[in-house]
């Protein structure tokens, strides 16, 4: 009988899973392409985000692909070797949790853990709008919370954090997230004015070549790129691997890992 869980002939194909607030989403990649060989599978996230509950989920998502093999994972918080360092909109039983050793004893291969903004900023400098920019590039990811991931000529700097630094005293992603957008039914307009704040903030600071503007926002650009462009010197793009980002960032940073 045929092992379905043969690792495939192409080791450049690697299983990427995102954790995200709301879905888990994974895919084999292709990470010399950055391009998904089968179509994402996403599952909810359950609730609460509980560290076993969740990796049941990763369990049922390398299955659904009847994977085995180097697995990248993305995490929504600090993540250092393996070991996860901060929880901001997740349970916060994650923290101090080895959460590579946990994955792994439910997969068969060795696991990678990222943080979803420097996995989705890997996709981008390697596959997307990050293509030949050299210099200090700077992407954020506008969702739940707000993810950074900054990289001088290509090389990533991780777990940046700057979704956390404080404008007026608060934490950037409390003001300017694409969930306090919704929560406070912002318009774009209104939302892009706090933004452009907080990115002068950040070119202050950092004096990027160029923003790249990702997470779930970014599919909704032409709605607000106009107002944040209007307002910086610095170039502002959008990202543009949306929503599988994480995904092709995380198999890529197994890739660079293994
Ligand atoms: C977390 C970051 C994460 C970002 C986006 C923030 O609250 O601290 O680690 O990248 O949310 O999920």
């Amino acid at each position: 009988m045929r092992n379905l869980y043969m690792r495939p002939p192409n080791s450049n194909i690697i299983l990427g899973i995102d954790i995200g607030g709301t879905g888990i989403k994974g895919a084999p990649v292709n990470v010399q392409t950055g391009a998904l060989t089968k179509e994402r599978f996403r599952i909810e996230t359950p609730h609460p985000a509980k560290p076993d509950a969740v990796a049941d989920v990763v369990q049922d998502i390398a299955k659904h692909f009847h994977y085995s093999g180097p697995t990248g994972i993305t995490f929504p918080g600090i993540v250092k070797n393996g070991v996860i360092y901060s929880a901001s909109n997740v349970d916060k039983s994650w923290i101090d949790l080895d959460a590579s050793k946990l994955f792994q004893s439910r997969l068969r291969g060795p696991v990678t853990v990222v943080n979803d903004a420097d996995a989705a900023g890997i996709a981008e400098m390697r596959f997307g709008a990050g293509v030949g920019r050299h210099g200090v590039v700077i992407l954020l990811t506008f969702g739940t919370g707000i993810g950074s991931a900054i990289f001088c000529d290509g090389v990533l700097l991780p777990n940046t954090e700057f979704g956390h630094l404080k404008i007026r005293g608060k934490d950037a992603e409390l003001r300017a997230s694409g969930r306090i957008r919704e929560k406070k039914h912002l318009s774009f307009k209104k939302w892009a004015g706090i933004v452009s704040e907080y990115l002068e903030e950040l070119e202050k600071l950092f004096s990027p070549e160029l923003f790249l503007i990702g997470g779930g926002i970014s599919k909704k650009a032409d709605k607000f790129l106009p107002y944040l462009t209007a307002k910086t010197t610095v170039p502002i793009e959008a990202a543009k691997m949306q929503n599988d980002a994480g995904i092709i960032g995380a198999a890529t940073f197994a890739k660079i890992r293994s």
